[in-house]
């Protein structure tokens, strides 16, 4: 992609895409061929630019970062294989999901190979923080993803309750992300001295890249929520319309039932009931008309907003500004 927040760490992240394809290695070929078949596809990878330009914002000298960026892709990789199984979605990336393809055992079960791949490549970095990081995040988005199906077909979900479920099945894994990058480039055998000073600046910067990666998380979710709605298949490479054929009450819909008029309440009320698919074209027109998706790109500014403000603890560097773009790009973005 030839967005300049890839350029910036160029050398890094093509290391990047080097060890995710070196250790995708595996005693069964079935796991290395659907592994690679997801991975081959590309994405966006996100998530480990967000760990290399965190970690390189706080001036980080060596290699761990590669690493991690390569841990959290293979997590991310890895729900999405779970994620396409339970929202029962037939693309991804571009290409049939490995559900479509091969079926949902072969899916989760590579979906399990990728994230203790993962974790043996976690404890290779051997950083105690960084492991917390994952763990606590990894285990609040298997909860997000549950309280989610809780959820489900249900039209009385509130606001608050899709902004929790959002935070935890998204917002973490790019919490983690900048949170754990900025632990490696602070972490003492760093140089960071232990003066009560440098602490207290260490633990201003960590709490600020963490904060920055849960708002860009949430802004993250929320236009991924009105794209199901409006975005393009083609461009998006994931069919539109996957909330609506499983029920998922996002908040397009919430404030669409909340704001509409009463038929147009009962519409989108019973299209989530019945998870109605047939009901499409005339919610995407309700959601459009009402302000429902006004409501959520707005929303998603906001978060923004919020991100960019936590960078005023961050030194002014080229990583920063990449970070800043890298904010501006998720709201704007259809892919
Ligand atoms: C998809 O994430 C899952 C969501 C949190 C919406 P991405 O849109 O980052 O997926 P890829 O990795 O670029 O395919
Ligand atoms: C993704 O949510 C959250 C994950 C933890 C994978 P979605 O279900 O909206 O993601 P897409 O739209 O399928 O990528
Ligand atoms: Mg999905
Ligand atoms: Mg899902
Ligand atoms: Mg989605």
């Amino acid at each position: 992609m030839k967005y300049s927040f890839y350029n910036v760490v160029d050398p890094e992240f093509k290391a990047v895409n080097q060890l995710i394809i070196n250790s995708l290695s595996s005693h069964v070929p079935l796991v290395e061929e659907i592994a690679n078949y997801l991975i081959d596809a590309g994405g966006k990878r996100l998530r480990p630019l967000l760990v290399l330009l965190s970690s390189k914002a706080l001036g980080y000298q060596r290699n761990e970062h590669i690493k991690l960026a390569a841990v959290i892709e293979f997590l991310h990789t890895a729900m999405l294989l779970h994620d396409d199984v339970v929202d029962d979605s037939l693309l991804r990336r571009g290409r049939k999901t490995v559900n479509a393809e091969w079926g949902n055992p072969a899916s989760v079960l590579v979906g399990d190979f990728l994230h203790s791949r993962a974790l043996e490549m976690m404890v290779d970095i051997g950083e105690m923080e960084v492991m917390q990081i994952l763990s606590v995040a990894t285990n609040t988005i298997a909860e997000g993803e549950v309280q989610q199906l809780t959820n489900i077909r249900n039209p009385n979900i509130t606001e608050l309750s899709y902004l929790e479920v959002i935070d935890r099945k998204t917002a973490k894994l790019f919490e983690a992300s900048s949170h754990a990058g900025a632990v490696l480039a602070l972490s003492l055998n760093e140089g960071v001295s232990g003066s009560k000073e440098d602490q207290e600046i260490a633990r201003v910067q960590k709490a600020s890249l963490k904060h920055f990666g849960q708002h860009l998380g949430m802004a993250f979710q929320l236009v991924d929520d009105a794209l199901d709605y409006v975005g393009t298949t083609e461009q998006l490479g994931k069919n539109v319309g996957d909330d609506l054929a499983e029920g998922k009450v996002t908040l397009p819909l919430i404030v669409a039932m909340r704001t509409g008029k009463k038929n147009e309440s009962r519409l989108i009320e019973d299209a989530i009931l019945n998870a109605d698919i047939n009901k499409l074209d005339d919610v995407m027109e309700i959601v459009e008309s009402t302000g429902g998706l006004d409501y959520t790109n707005q929303k998603a500014e906001q978060e923004i907003q919020k991100a960019l403000s936590c960078l005023t603890h961050i030194p002014d560097s080229a990583y920063k500004t990449e970070m800043q773009n890298l904010a501006t790009f998720s709201l704007q973005r259809n892919t």
